[in-house]
């Protein structure tokens, strides 16, 4: 049998702070389980409130936090095995990250299409009269061009273009797995959902796993095929997304269904591309 896409194995991450007379410990991530198959691409989300323990998951998956105990493999190679440079850039290829805020991750001096193509010299051995293809293919399947980006610094550029350009770079290296962390938080409302729906798009039509973060649950209702809840480190709840919303077990899934309920007929129209309801958490 093929070794899943992901597997991540009563994972743990405790940070401890302080010495010994006052050790603080926090059990940031406690006993997550869950697994992705590798021929069947979906979107699988984490959901929680802020300091439930999903950042620390994410970099666990990406290999910049070790676990503390239990294991994650990827493609069934157990990431702790991942370490030296040329294993690490080859597991970058696979599994690329997506980050809250798009301006942080690009030079306010920098110009944005300068990072594309050291993704392209990076990640592929593509000559360089064949580097602006390569550039141009990416921008496309975000809905981008090169024409459009070239010589353009990020602040002439909106929250939710920005995030595109990233995502075109994550994709580069053609991965096979994106985790995107809560990535459209910080994004104007107007264009929110260009990026979830570009999610959508990369699964369906590159055959890309994402793993969304977020803790809004109206994102996380349209988008997800299934969902782990997330409540102080712990895995509460987890499954197909329309069965975890449709008989809520937990307290909080039970707030999310109420609150996915209030806005459930907004969503349903698949061509909505206006103004995304915030969701209080
Ligand atoms: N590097 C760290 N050192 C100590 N504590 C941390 C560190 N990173 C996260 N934490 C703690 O772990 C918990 C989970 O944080 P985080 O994973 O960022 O949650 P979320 O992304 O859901 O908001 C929080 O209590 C946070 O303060
Ligand atoms: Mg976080």
């Amino acid at each position: 049998m093929s070794p899943n896409l992901l597997d991540v194995e009563n994972v743990n991450k405790i940070f401890t702070r302080g010495g010994l007379v006052s050790r603080r410990v926090n059990h940031a991530v406690n006993d997550a389980s869950f697994s992705l198959a590798a021929d069947k691409p979906e979107v699988f989300t984490i959901i929680g409130e802020s300091g439930s323990g999903k950042t620390t998951l994410a970099g666990m998956i990406l290999n910049s936090v070790a676990p503390t105990s239990g294991r994650i493999l990827f493609r069934g190679r157990d990431l702790r095995e991942v370490r030296s440079r040329r294993d690490r850039l080859e597991f970058m290829s696979h599994v690329q990250a997506i980050f809250q805020n798009p301006f942080d991750a690009f030079n306010p001096l920098k110009r944005v299409d300068r990072y594309l193509f050291s993704a392209v010299q990076r990640f592929t051995e593509c000559r360089t009269s064949e580097a602006e293809e390569r550039v141009d293919d990416a921008l496309r399947k975000v809905g981008l061009s090169l024409a459009e980006i070239r010589g353009r610094y990020p602040h002439e550029m909106s929250g939710g273009q920005l995030q595109r350009v990233a995502i075109a770079r994550a994709l580069v290296s053609n991965p096979s797995l994106i985790v995107a962390d809560e990535p459209v938080s910080m994004i104007d409302a107007s264009l929110r959902m260009t990026v979830i729906n570009l999610f959508k798009k990369l699964r369906d039509e590159l055959g890309v796993s994402i793993i969304y973060i977020t803790h809004d649950l109206a994102t996380a209702y349209y988008i997800s095929d299934r969902l782990i809840i997330m409540q102080k480190g712990r895995v509460v709840e987890g499954g197909d997304a329309r069965t975890v919303l449709a008989a809520p077990q937990h307290p909080y899934s039970i707030k999310l269904r109420q609150a996915v309920l209030s806005v459930d007929d907004a969503w349903r129209d698949d061509s909505l591309t206006g103004d995304m309801p915030v969701m209080a958490t």
